[in-house]
């Protein structure tokens, strides 16, 4: 019995057609549609090659040029009809240029396998999308930047432990982020180095029996060097997991950012008040004005993690070259982008409406003895050594605690209880000062954040912002 004739090109090889539910399972094309604009230039500078060196007739790789960018055209313009049957979208593709320019389009595949394909697909993805990470990091650093100056000389108690620690500036607070931010930029910018190989050329695993010229397609597509190792081209994601570690730090870097804008803003920290614009109410509770997007931006970096995870364990153990496993490379990958392209974006367009309450911060800053660093580093100026002058001190705060008195309420005469080296000198300490005391690089001394604001400032001009 003659069984219906397949769409798949591997059909002839079979008696029997594939099975509904394995067709399904296989299929990709619901999801490596996406790669649509990407295959198609692909296989446009295949084309090309191919008619150049002489391996398929001039005319049918013009005719197979054209029929591909029409194609291009059907897609962006969404006349497509992506079918399941032909699996994915380099099926996809190549069934619909047949249909368009007829027995030339049986020419494209020679000397190329879908393994290298969608190896090429992948890291010409994976370029477009850095570039747009980078953008959406450098868009955030100047929010944050903005935010900074703005409140540039605004005080708030530093924190560890989530206990108050010392004073800071709020500023300083912030551009602790920017540096996150930073690296996170050259976490991409670095991987884009290893994304920016040309797998195509690998064939399906041990390289193609034709005289092609790697380096033409590699200059057409614009990658700076074609891969060295033909099974390594084609089995190789490290890029794809190197993107998602980095979009997982990032993410924990946003979910931190967005953990202390939801502290701050709450009635007990009333550093800030998020925009209306940014914050959700609530469906019982008339009053509520809750940080729901601060909330899903950190909540959000758990899949970005999934991802990662899951990239990993995919490829752990797995055999050289293509295993069909890879085809699970673009789901998370896809998600982990999209997801951090538009967590950054939003984040970054919170940050502008955020009013900070300096009075409250710089008062929080003052209470709970977090001038007591300072206190004993003036008796190590007096000569203490510093261990000695700690332990003066834990005394003098668990004297004062006991009173219910701040350091600032006590005499001369009740600190000389506990030193002799103590005189008049040590009732100037306050918030200020021992803010412009730190005066060190990487401190929050007023001279060193200014400087610091417009470093990160010329930073983001360097990189044309
Ligand atoms: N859809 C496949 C993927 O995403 C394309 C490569 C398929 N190769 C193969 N030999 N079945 O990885």
């Amino acid at each position: 019995m003659a069984k219906k004739k397949s769409a798949k090109v591997w059909a002839a090889r079979f008696a029997k057609a594939t099975d509904p539910q394995a067709e399904a399972f296989t299929a990709s094309i619901d999801v490596d549609r996406r790669l649509a604009r990407y295959d198609i230039a692909g296989s446009i500078a295949h084309a090309r090659m191919l008619a150049k060196q002489g391996i398929i007739p001039q005319e049918d790789g013009e005719a197979i040029v054209r029929g591909l960018e029409e194609i291009g055209e059907e897609i962006e313009a969404g006349r497509f009809e992506f079918s399941r049957e032909l699996e994915d979208i380099h099926m996809n593709i190549e069934a619909r240029l047949r249909q368009k320019i007829g027995p030339a389009a049986d020419r494209l595949h020679t000397a190329r396998s879908r393994n290298d394909q969608v190896a090429t697909d992948l890291r010409l993805y994976l370029k477009d999308a850095i570039t747009g990470v980078v953008a959406s990091l450098r868009r955030l650093q100047g929010a944050l930047l903005d935010l900074s100056e703005a409140n540039r000389w605004v005080i708030m108690p530093g924190y560890t432990h989530l206990q108050r620690a010392q004073p800071l500036l709020f500023a300083h607070h912030l551009l602790a982020y920017f540096e996150m931010f930073d690296r996170d930029v050259g976490r991409f910018q670095d991987c884009l180095r290893r994304v920016d190989v040309l797998p195509l050329g690998a064939g399906a695993l041990a390289g193609v029996s034709y005289r092609i010229d790697r380096r033409f397609v590699a200059r057409e597509l614009g990658f700076g060097r074609v891969s060295d190792n033909s099974l390594d081209a084609v089995s190789d994601r490290d890029c794809v997991v190197e993107f998602q570690a980095a979009a997982a730090l990032t993410m924990m870097h946003v979910s931190r950012l967005a953990e202390e804008l939801v502290l701050w803003s709450t009635a007990e920290f009333g550093f800030i008040q998020i925009d209306e614009a940014f914050v959700g109410g609530s469906s019982i509770m008339p009053q509520k004005r809750n940080p729901d997007v601060a909330e899903l931006a950190r909540a959000k970096t758990g899949r970005v993690y999934g991802n990662l995870m899951s990239i990993l364990t995919v490829l752990k153990g797995l055999p050289l070259a293509y295993c069909l496993d890879l085809q699970e490379d673009k789901a998370g990958l896809f998600d982990s982008a999209d997801t951090l392209l538009v967590t950054l974006a939003v984040v970054a367009a919170m940050l502008p409406g955020i009013r900070v309450d300096a009075e409250r911060s710089q008062a929080a800053a003052s209470e709970s003895y977090t001038l007591a660093t300072d206190v004993a580093d003036y008796l190590v100026r007096q000569g203490l050594p510093f261990r000695e002058a700690h332990g003066v001190v834990g005394q003098l705060v668990r004297y004062a605690d006991e009173r219910g008195k701040g350091l600032s309420e006590l005499s001369v005469e009740e600190y000389r209880r506990f030193s002799p080296l103590f005189d008049e000198g040590v009732l100037k300490l306050d918030v200020r000062s021992v803010i412009e005391a730190r005066d060190v690089p990487g401190g929050t001394s007023p001279r060193r954040v200014a400087a610091a604001l417009k470093r990160a400032r010329r930073r983001l001009e360097s990189a044309g912002l």
